[in-house]
């Protein structure tokens, strides 16, 4: 990938890209313009054509073209790469790897995995009673279980380390695919296997479901150079189909919610595989549609994933909706073995996930009491909060007061009240002026590398390494170029005395304000306790 990257940038010029988010002006063997951050009185954002760089000297950013598109775009490196690629006109596909060794890593897991998956698929067919649990308790058919490769993994402790070592392939190997525990014997044992696809079809890890009662009943594999359970989607692979052609997706908590749902004809499910719900996930699944449907289990446990899905939706600017007619099952899979066509109809029947929470709030309190009246309306403002359009935000609230039975201006009274108390106690968390000080400390290393590469300072014996990265050492040089070299004050080694005692004092306060949140964080009888309350101690007293 550092080919691609090079062969990008020298296609494309630094003005031009960042040309076209900024006014540039020339000043001298630079342009000049305003912070597309917004955060500058005076044009303080600098590009060197020469060096193929930028700088913020007000958001205190800078970099290559790539670090530009993916600070203004708000995307990651891949995303970044593929805009320029196509700016620059470079076939990305001929570049397809990135560093050789990690690929090759990655095709060894995917190739073990892959084997791993037949293996698992054949010890199903020759074993009767697991075939019983398979076929007849779990009710799948022949098709779904070819469809996602079910497997069962046999319960002796190195069955699977053997055939695939007999393939040529290393324990090491084997253990960067997530196949192997801690004993380096086979990670699943005895365990109905369910692979985890990626949406081009390659399996990249497993979660394997213990036949019949036992801890833990699921067992999935680890992170690993290919799975990475806050961005997998289970089942995606089968429904992206579906998805795109009938406009919609269902989320459920269990993989086996998925299977069931496919078998039964609703082939748009989708879960998060063993964890909550993460806003990659749900970035993910609005790039696809944006009618995204919750089914998650009528539990309690199911309303908090429904509450924390909503809310991260909404900082998203995502709507989404509830499916909750179970008929008393307690989740969708239960309710497919009772009937298919009730999971069917159920899916057409999703409410405003606002609506569906207040309701929940509503049965769990009682809103002929005063204090009931009060624990609702805390928990609904609290929803109401994420509702961003300003007409949809009023009618629930209308909503809402009816409910208590009170005009709406004492709930709306109420609300900006709590707001009021929300910002105080945030305030009196100092979070702003953390960050401030941290941009703050960010620019003091700016400026003493600057100053310790291009100024020559040596005598001040400043504590950062120098980088070795080009890109920012040309940042570096910029930096000093403008902000060193020209200014009246040549004498570098007194002002790197300078800015290194303000840098020291502020590094030693965020250190003790990191040490005393963890603090906050730690019980007194925990050993961690003392050693960071130590740690204070010796800090505040350096001096
Ligand atoms: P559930 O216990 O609700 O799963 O956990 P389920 O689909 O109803 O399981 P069955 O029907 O009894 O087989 C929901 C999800 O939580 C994760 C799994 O991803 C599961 O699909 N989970 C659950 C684990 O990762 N480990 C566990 O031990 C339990
Ligand atoms: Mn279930």
């Amino acid at each position: 990938m550092q080919d691609a990257k090079e062969e990008i940038k020298s296609r494309l010029a630094v003005e031009d890209v960042v040309g076209q988010y900024v006014e540039l002006k020339r000043s001298g063997r630079n342009l000049k313009g305003r912070s597309p951050w917004g955060v500058d009185k005076t044009p303080s954002f600098m590009v060197s054509p020469e060096k193929g760089i930028w700088h913020d000297f007000s958001a205190n950013k800078g970099g290559d073209i790539f670090t530009f598109i993916m600070e203004v775009e708000g995307v990651g490196f891949r995303e970044a790469l593929e805009k320029l690629a196509g700016q620059a006109g470079v076939d990305l596909t001929k570049y397809r790897g990135g560093d050789p060794q990690v690929s090759r890593k990655k095709s060894r897991a995917r190739e073990a995995l892959a084997l791993a998956t037949k293996y698992y698929q054949v010890c199903l067919t020759r074993s009767k009673n697991v075939c019983e649990y398979v076929f007849y308790q779990r009710n799948l058919n022949r098709g779904t279980v070819k469809e996602f490769k079910i497997g069962y993994a046999p319960p002796s402790g190195k069955a699977l380390l053997e055939v695939l070592k007999k393939r040529g392939f290393t324990e090491e190997e084997l253990d960067a695919a997530g196949l192997l525990n801690r004993f380096k014997s086979d990670m699943f044992r005895d365990r109905m296997m369910v692979p985890f696809i990626d949406t081009t079809g390659n399996v990249i890890g497993f979660t394997a479901r213990i036949l019949g009662k036992g801890e833990p009943k699921y067992l999935n594999t680890p992170d690993t150079l290919l799975f990475n359970k806050s961005r997998f989607i289970f089942g995606l692979y089968q429904a992206k189909e579906s998805i795109r052609r009938n406009g919609f997706v269902v989320i459920v908590e269990g993989n086996m919610d998925v299977i069931s749902s496919h078998q039964a004809g609703v082939k748009e499910a989708v879960a998060t595989s063993g964890t909550a719900m993460t806003e990659q996930h749900i970035k993910a699944l609005s790039n696809l549609t944006s009618d995204i449907r919750l089914a998650y289990d009528g539990d309690a446990a199911g309303v908090k994933a429904t509450e924390r899905a909503i809310m991260l939706a909404g900082d998203l600017g995502i709507d989404l909706t509830v499916i909750s007619d179970y008929h008393g099952a307690k989740d969708p899979d239960e309710l497919i073995q009772k009937d298919p066509a009730l999971w069917q109809a159920a899916v057409q029947k999703s409410v405003p996930a606002v609506e569906w929470l207040l309701k929940k709030y509503e049965e769990s309190v009682d809103l002929s009491s005063a204090p009931g009246k009060r624990k609702y309306s805390d928990v609904a403002l609290k929803l109401l909060d994420y509702i961003k359009d300003e007409v949809e935000r009023a009618s629930y609230e209308e909503k809402v007061a009816k409910k208590l039975d009170i005009d709406v201006s004492i709930l709306r009274e109420k609300g900006e009240r709590l707001n009021k108390k929300l910002e105080q106690s945030k305030r009196h968390l100092k979070k702003p002026k953390t960050e401030v000080k941290n941009d703050t400390i960010r620019k003091l290393e700016n400026n003493l590398l600057a100053l310790k590469i291009f100024g020559g300072v040596s005598k001040t014996q400043i504590p950062l390494e120098i980088p070795e990265d080009e890109t920012r050492l040309a940042e570096l040089e910029l930096i000093f170029n403008s902000e060193h070299q020209l200014s009246d004050n040549t004498d570098y080694e007194r002002e790197a005395k300078e800015l290194l005692i303000r840098y020291n004092a502020m590094t030693k306060k965020q250190r003790i304000k990191e040490l005393s949140e963890q603090l906050e964080n730690l019980s007194e009888d925990n050993e961690e306790y003392d050693k960071v309350l130590r740690e204070i101690r010796d800090l505040q007293q350096s001096k």
